[in-house]
C-alpha cells in the first residue's frame, strides 16, 4: 500500500528504536550483547513496546577502538555479535513481526586494521595508497594542516614506514577514506548493495557530511564563537575552529544523489538517514536535495536545547521552516553519543520529553532504555570504555551505553549473573527495569507504550500538519496536529508550577504524564508542574 501512497511510507509514519547491540541482550554469557539477543527481544520491541523499525548500531568486524565505528570488514558480522546467518535470522524475524531494520553504514572512515588501509599504508606506491588521504609534512616539517580530530588532538598521524601523514577525523585507528577516488566510491557502494541484497530496509549513515572535504585541505579558520550553538555542544579544543573545510564540501551532495539512486533501484521503501551535525538549517536541509539525496538528515536541534519552551519552540520552527516541502522532518532526543535524556532534561521531565518526541511532526528515534527513563550511569574510572572520554575529560559516552535492565535479578536478564557486563548497569537497575515497569500501571514504560499506540491510531500524530499555539502561558509549549478533520493538541508545562490553558468543553484527554481525572475540566487544562497532556479537542470546526 505504501508504495502507492507516499504519505504512508513506513519511514514517515513509523517510530524507530535505536539498539546499541553491545548493551541490549547477551545470549553467550560474555557480558556483551549480540544479534541473537536482539532476535530474542523482538517481541518486546514490536509488540510490548510497539515501535515500527529498529536501527542497530554497528555489529561489523572491528577492533573496537571506537566500539564498532572502526570497521575492519563492511560485509560481515563480528564474531562477538554472531554470524551473517544470525543477522539473516534477525532480519527475517523482524520482518515477520512487521519491523523494518536499519543498519549503520560508516563511510567516512574504516578501521586502521581494514585490509584496505593495511595495504594503503604498506608503501607509497600501493595500489590502495590513494584510498585514504595521505600527505607530506609541510616544508618546515609540521602537519599538513590545522585540522583537529573530534576526539582530541590533530587529525593527522605520521606513518614512520612511508614518511607521510594520514587523515583521521576521529581516532588514529579510524583513517578517513578518500571519497574522491572512484575505486573507493565503487567499493563502498558495493557494501551498501551487500546489505540491501540481504534485505535491510535502510541505513543510518555515520557522520554523513564528513565524506567530502576541501580538496585543497585548506586550514580551518579559528572559531568566532567557540561556545556557540553552531558547535552543537561543548567539545573542548575541537570547538576552537570553524569546521568549514574538513567536512561538508558541496561535492558531498553528489555522493548522496548516487546513493539515493542505488536505494531507489531496490524494491520496497529503502531508506537513508544521515548523521549530520550542522546547525545552519539551510545547509542542513540541502541534504534532502530535490528529494533525490538522503531521505532525511538527522535533526539534533533539541538534544542540547535545554528543557526550555522558548528554545525548543524556536528550534522546532527553524527546522519546520527549513525542511523542504518534499522532505520529511524527524526528531532525536537521545542516542549513544549523548548523555541520557532523563539526566540531560531532568528526570522530572522524562515523561514530557517522551510526549514531545512522539507527537512532533516527523519520524521520532527512540533510544533504547529511554522508555524506562534510564539515567546517565556513573561509570567508575577503572571501568571506563569510551576512547573519547578517556582522551578528553568530560566527553565520555559510557553513561548512556550501559546494558538494558530487563529484570530486577542479578544480571538483570541481560547477561549471566556471574559475569561482569562490559559496562556496569545503571545504579537503579533493581527498580528501573522492564519487568518492574511492566507490572506498574503508572510507570513511564507503560506511558510510552500508551503514547506509541496513540500515535499509531491517530493519523494527525503520524502525518498531520503542526501549528504552534501562541495563546498559552509562556512556560507552556503547545501545538496542534491536524489531518483530515482530526485534531490533536499537545500541551507541555516546563514550569515548577501548575499552568492553566483554556480547552474546549468537548475536549477529551488522550494521554497525560500525570495521573488525575480532573486534569481537564471547567473549560481548562490543568497542567501540573513538568507535566504534559495530549488532547482531542473534538471535531474540527
Ligand atoms: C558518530 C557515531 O555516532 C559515534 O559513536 C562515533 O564515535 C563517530 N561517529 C565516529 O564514527
Amino acid at each position: 500500500m505504501s508504495a502507492h501512497n507516499p504519505q504512508l511510507q513506513w519511514w514517515k509514519t513509523g517510530v524507530v528504536y535505536q539498539i546499541y547491540p553491545r548493551s541490549f541482550q547477551d545470549t553467550t554469557g560474555n557480558g556483551v550483547g549480540d544479534l541473537n539477543g536482539i532476535t530474542e527481544r523482538l517481541g518486546y520491541v514490536a509488540d510490548t513496546l510497539g515501535v515500527d523499525a529498529i536501527w542497530i548500531s554497528p555489529f561489523y568486524p572491528s577492533p573496537m577502538a571506537d566500539f564498532g565505528y572502526d570497521v575492519s570488514d563492511y560485509t560481515d558480522v563480528n564474531p562477538m555479535f554472531g554470524t551473517l546467518e544470525d543477522f539473516d535470522r534477525l532480519l527475517a524475524a523482524a520482518h515477520h513481526r512487521g519491523l523494518k531494520v536499519i543498519v549503520d553504514w560508516v563511510p567516512n572512515h574504516s578501521s586502521d586494521q581494514h585490509p584496505w588501509f593495511v595495504e594503503s599504508r604498506s608503501s607509497r606506491t600501493s595500489p590502495k595508497r590513494d584510498w585514504y588521504v595521505w600527505r607530506d609534512s609541510k616544508p618546515d616539517g609540521s602537519l599538513p594542516n590545522n585540522w583537529q580530530s573530534e576526539f582530541g588532538g590533530p587529525a593527522w598521524t605520521y606513518d614512520e614506514g612511508t614518511g607521510q601523514w594520514y587523515l583521521h577525523s576521529f581516532l588514529a585507528e579510524q583513517p578517513d577514506l578518500n571519497w574522491r577516488n572512484p575505486e573507493v566510491v565503487a567499493a563502498m557502494f558495493d557494501t551498501v548493495r551487500f546489505w540491501l541484497d540481504r534485505g535491510v530496509d535502510g541505513f543510518r549513515i555515520d557522520v554523513a557530511h564528513y565524506v567530502m572535504k576541501d580538496p585543497a585541505l585548506t586550514d580551518n579558520p579559528a572559531s568566532q564563537d567557540p561556545a556557540g550553538m553552531a558547535h552543537f555542544k561543548p567539545m573542548g579544543p575541537f570547538n576552537a575552529w570553524e569546521h568549514v573545510n574538513d567536512r561538508g564540501h558541496p561535492d558531498v551532495h553528489g555522493v548522496y544523489r548516487d546513493l539515493r539512486s542505488i536505494l531507489d533501484g531496490y524494491e520496497g521503501d529503502r531508506f537513508s538517514v544521515g548523521e549530520i551535525h550542522i546547525f545552519d538549517w539551510d545547509e542542513w536541509a540541502a541534504y534532502y536535495g530535490d528529494g533525490d539525496e538522503l531521505h532525511m538528515p538527522y535533526n539534533f536541534s533539541l538534544v542540547w536545547a535545554g528543557w526550555n519552551p522558548t528554545a525548543i519552540r524556536a528550534r522546532i520552527e527553524a527546522v519546520e521552516a527549513a525542511v523542504p516541502s518534499h522532505g520529511w522532518p524527524n526528531y532525536v532526543l537521545g542516542n549513544h553519543d549523548e548523555q541520557r535524556l532523563a539526566t540531560r532534561y531532568g528526570p522530572e521531565n522524562a515523561r514530557a520529553a517522551a510526549v514531545l518526541l512522539l507527537t512532533l511532526r516527523g519520524q521520532p528515534t527512540l533510544y533504547y532504555g529511554d522508555e524506562l527513563a534510564l539515567r546517565e550511569a556513573s561509570v567508575p574510572p577503572g571501568r571506563q570504555q569510551d576512547p573519547w572520554g578517556i582522551r578528553v575529560p568530560g566527553m565520555s559516552r559510557d553513561g548512556s551505553r550501559t546494558p538494558m535492565p530487563w529484570t530486577p535479578d542479578p544480571g538483570h536478564g541481560f547477561t549471566d549473573p556471574t559475569v561482569a557486563p562490559w559496562l556496569p548497569f545503571g545504579q537503579d537497575a533493581a527498580t528501573r527495569n522492564v519487568r518492574v515497569h511492566l507490572a506498574d500501571a503508572g510507570s513511564i514504560l507503560n506511558f510510552v507504550r500508551h503514547l506509541l499506540r496513540l500515535r499509531r491510531n491517530r493519523p494527525s500524530l503520524q502525518r498531520g500538519t503542526i501549528a504552534i499555539l501562541d495563546d498559552v502561558p509562556e512556560d507552556v509549549l503547545g501545538y496542534v496536529r491536524r489531518f483530515d478533520g482530526e485534531q490533536t493538541i499537545v500541551l507541555i508545562n516546563f514550569a515548577d508550577s501548575t499552568q492553566m490553558v483554556p480547552a474546549a468543553p468537548t475536549a477529551t484527554l488522550l494521554a497525560a504524564t500525570h495521573d488525575g481525572g480532573s486534569l481537564l475540566g471547567d473549560g481548562m487544562a490543568h497542567l501540573a508542574p513538568h507535566s504534559a497532556m495530549v488532547i482531542d479537542p473534538g471535531p474540527a470546526a
